[in-house]
Parts: structure tokens; sequence; C-alpha cells
């Protein structure tokens, strides 16, 4: 049976690779860090399906070079990496991995909740330090999180189950969207509001939104001025989504307590001044990093290319019009 040839852009969970091996002659990335602009283009070129990562940019150029390719599907649920109009104007169909890491990410949402505001890991590194003198009545205070108001900024898949984990701290929720989410406010009690509003009333900010235009820096200096001088930022959607420089200046000035970011504006790099701070716990786009997330991840995205490669439609096909 003649195969196809396909592209996997970084070595992904076994279960993916072995979904595809028996179908596909893979040409694997064999590095440990994502393929170069120049590498992506050469290996493109040639092959009829491409599963790639959110560290891959998916744009005209590459639709120009990569012209046998039936299909991309990408290892994330995040597609802002994908250019979908340009790839639907082609007919050529995309996917993303929903649903199996709802549950790690919002987990991920909480831990970093958490950490800022009890101070876990600033607590973390006196004990390393030896320095600790013994119990203090006035050390390391932080944040109450049962009985705080939770401020979900974007209530999807994910921003919906962070809310739902709030159950367990008797947690006042709000919430705001471009839409309103009934199964949400039935489930939790959550009242939507604006932003402004959630931004004025919320003591856990945490951000669920899509990078879109609309939602790029969508946390300026003026938005973190909104919020309590007590209330803590959780962000585990997209970096560009806050302006990470303007957060800097805001932690600084004392405009919210702290920040815990598992995404970056212009990863691999962050914000200068934001490793000195010690208000800021930083994770690295960690959030779908567990056993089972991955695993489902990477049978998702092997699953919707080698739909795509058969001509059927995906299961998680993000421009299903490509199929009209
Ligand atoms: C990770 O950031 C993802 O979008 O899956
Ligand atoms: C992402 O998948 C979301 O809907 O929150």
């Amino acid at each position: 049976m003649a195969k196809w040839n396909v592209l996997v852009t970084r070595r992904i969970p076994e279960e993916g690779l072995e979904l595809l091996a028996p179908h596909c002659a893979l040409e694997l990335n064999p590095q440990d860090r994502p393929m170069t602009r120049a590498e992506l283009l050469a290996s493109a070129a040639d092959k009829d399906g491409v599963l790639c990562l959110l560290t891959d940019r998916i744009d005209a150029e590459l639709l120009d070079t990569a012209t046998k390719v039936k299909g991309f599907a990408n290892y994330a649920v995040g597609f802002d990496n994908m250019d979908v109009p340009e790839a639907t104007r082609r007919r050529i169909p995309l996917s993303n991995t929903p649903d199996v890491l709802t549950d790690a990410t919002a987990d991920m949402a909480w831990a970093l909740l958490f950490a800022v505001a009890r101070r876990v890991v600033e607590s973390d590194a006196v004990m390393r330090s030896g320095t600790w003198q013994g119990w203090g009545p006035l050390q390391f205070i932080g944040g109450d999180i049962t009985g705080a108001t939770l401020g979900i900024v974007g209530a999807g898949r994910i921003g919906t189950a962070m809310a739902a984990r709030s159950k367990g701290f008797g947690m006042r929720v709000l919430y705001t969207d471009a839409r309103r989410n009934d199964a949400l406010e039935h489930d939790t009690g959550a009242r939507f509001v604006d932003f402004d509003e959630l931004l004025r009333l919320s003591d856990y900010v945490s951000v669920h939104v899509p990078l879109l235009p609309e939602t790029r820096h969508l946390f300026s200096y003026e938005a973190f001025g909104k919020m309590k001088k007590s209330a803590y930022l959780i962000n585990t959607s997209r970096g560009p989504v806050l302006d990470e420089a303007a957060l800097v200046v805001a932690l600084k000035d004392g405009l919210l307590a702290g920040a815990g970011l598992d995404v970056y504006e212009r990863e691999p790099a962050i914000a200068e001044g934001l490793a000195a701070l010690p208000n800021a716990v930083l994770t690295p786009h960690t959030a779908s990093a567990t056993f089972a997330s991955r695993r489902g991840m990477a049978l998702k995205a092997a699953t919707n290319l080698l739909a795509m490669l058969r001509g059927e439609r995906a299961p998680d096909c993000l421009n299903p019009e490509v199929y009209g």
C-alpha cells in the first residue's frame, strides 16, 4: 500500500506516532526543539500531511511551498499559529485537540492560583536557602481563597472547568465572554458581567480566551489599574492576551497583588523584570503537560491527520467549510 508522506514537526507521545506509522512514511524532527522556519518550509514541501505544534507558523508562505499537503493537524487546542482563513481559501483542512486538555489546563490554572496567593514558590526558596528562623506571625501572609470572588475571562471549556473547581472553595463566580454560558451559570451560580466589572470585583482573575485580534493586549496597564490591589491574575491561555511589559510595571506599582503565568508574549523570552518579581509565579507553558492530556493530544492529532489524508472530515476540523 502506498504510504502517505507525513511530517511530525517534533517528537510527541508514542501513541500518536504508533497510530500514524502503519499508514505513513514519517519524517520526525530529530531535534528536541522547534523546527526552524527554513527546516519547516523544506520538510513540508513534499509531504501529504503535517502534524504541527503551536510553535510552527502555518501561513500563506508555508501553504505556497507545501502544495501537496492535504491537512495540518495541530498538537494543541489553541490555533493562533495557523492562518485559518488562508487555509480555508485553499480548501486545506486544519484541526486542533480540544477536550483532552481541558481538565489538565484548569488544574494548572488552580496550581498557579494557589502558588501565587499562598506564596508557595517564595516560601520554598526560603526553606532551601537555610535562612528560615522558625515560625513567625507575619511570615508569608497571602490571599484568602475560600469564599473569595473568582472572575473568569472567557467561559469556554477550560474557563468553565476552572469555575467548576471553585465550588469546593465556596467562591462567588463572575464571568465575561462574548456569549452567555447557561450551563456555567446553572452549575456554579456564575454571574455574567462586563469586563470592567469583572476586574473591579474579582479577587482572582483567570484568563481563558483564545488569542484573536480583539483579545490581543486585552489586559493593558489601564486594565490592571481597574483590578483590586489585592487581586491576583492567572493566565493559562496565550501570552499576548496580556501586555506583559505593562504587567511587570503594574506588579511593581502595586496595581495588583500577584500573577501566575504559564504563557508569555514572546516565548521562550519573558518580559524584562518579570523574573525578578517575587509576586509572579512562572511556569513554562506546561498547562497541558500531564500524561493523560499529552497522550490524548497525540492520539487526537494523529486521528485528525489520518482522516484528512483519507479525504474524510477530521473529527476536530477547524474549518469544515472546506468539505462543503
Ligand atoms: C497549548 O497551549 C494548547 O493550546 O494546547
Ligand atoms: C479551549 O478549548 C476552551 O474552550 O477553553
